[in-house]
């Protein structure tokens, strides 16, 4: 793809209609930011035998639980959400459009609906602390160059050699290459790649901070024969084993940013000590079917008190999840 002129800017629907007619059939992408983007995931991800499947994150299981709120972060911050118990609705899934991928692969993510004192939180989150992109314009670029191995109009070696052009990638390549192949979704730590603001009771300038769920059980890594004698279905029988026995547990914790800390970029770590906060623990003890495979966690979903990020993936992210959401329907 040469020219994406049209990303950050959103086209009425006319002139979209009028370019085509304009530039006679050469097929760029046109539209919304927004659009562009769902519309890559369907080329990539669509399955025709199953055309209500959620096209990102698709194979998944739903559980259910609770959140207990620390008392310390309670009387600190202006959050009501966090002065009382709250119900957890839970989805755990596997990273891509697979239904049927293996579990023998790295990136897991868990969305939660928390409902608490008439307040909500929705987010969804994966192992890595980062994202491929910062912006519209590379996201674009990572799904174009996806879609071109797909179709084989690039070879491997040019793809490698684009995807090392752009910081952006490369960061998210590493934290991925990083990651243990882990045994269940109770031994992975799901972060919000995002810094939100969070408001205190003394009235001072809202806290800005990255959030993390941190498994009580640790972060477990499997070995090559442990893999081979897994298969490629273990996650959903582990899960539905361990809360037999007992709640899953996670520590939500604040990190809270450094000055220097750019708190626009999703695709860089913060390095060095940062300070942490913790706010509460996610029980999870149920496991609850496939149900909510069919709803939609939206990161635009805040309770009262923490405020959305700065960044130019979070409104995006939110617009394609409710343009995808449409399109089950
Ligand atoms: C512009 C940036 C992003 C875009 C366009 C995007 C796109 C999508 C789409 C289309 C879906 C399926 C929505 C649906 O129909 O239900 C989805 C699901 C999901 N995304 Fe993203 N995503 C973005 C960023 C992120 C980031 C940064 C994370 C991790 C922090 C993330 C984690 C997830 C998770 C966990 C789900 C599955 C939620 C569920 O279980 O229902 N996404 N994403």
């Amino acid at each position: 793809m040469k020219n994406l002129n049209l990303v950050g800017k959103k086209v009425p629907k006319l002139c979209c209609a009028l370019c085509f007619v304009l530039c006679a059939g050469v097929a760029e992408p046109i539209g919304s930011n927004e659009e562009i983007i769902a519309d890559y995931f369907y080329k990539l991800n669509a399955d025709p035998k199953n055309p209500k499947k959620k096209i990102n994150h698709s194979k998944g299981f739903c559980a259910s639980g609770e959140f207990i709120p620390n008392e310390a972060a309670a009387s600190r911050f202006n959050i009501p959400l966090l002065t009382q118990k709250g119900e957890v609705k839970a989805r755990f899934s596997l990273g891509g459009g697979n239904e049927k991928q293996s579990d023998n692969s790295k990136v897991r993510a868990m969305a939660l609906k928390i409902d608490s004192n008439g307040e909500q939180w929705e987010m969804a989150m994966t192992n890595a602390r980062v994202t491929f992109s910062k912006n519209a314009t590379e996201f674009i670029k990572f799904f174009d160059l996806q879609l071109q191995q797909k179709n084989k109009s690039l070879t491997a070696e040019q793809i490698a050699a684009e995807r090392a052009k752009v910081a952006s990638f490369v960061n998210f390549s590493k934290e991925v290459g990083s990651l243990p192949i882990t045994p269940s979704f109770a031994n992975n730590a799901y972060h919000s790649v995002h810094a939100y603001f969070f408001e205190e009771k003394n009235g001072k300038k809202p806290l800005a901070a990255r959030f993390s769920f941190v498994p009580k059980s640790g972060v477990l890594a499997l070995n090559e024969e442990e893999l081979k004698k897994l298969g490629d279905s273990f996650l959903e029988k582990n899960f539905k084993k361990e809360v037999k026995k007992a709640p899953i547990e996670f520590e939500l914790e604040l990190e809270l940013a450094n000055a220097k800390d750019d708190l626009k970029n999703t695709s860089a770590l913060w390095m060095g000590e940062h300070k942490k906060i913790p706010l509460g623990t996610l029980k999870i003890s149920k496991f609850e079917g496939y149900g909510c495979n069919k709803e939609v966690f939206m990161p635009g979903v805040l309770p009262s008190g923490i405020l959305e990020p700065k960044d130019d993936i979070f409104e995006l992210r939110n617009s394609v999840y409710a343009i995808t959401f449409g399109r089950r329907q």
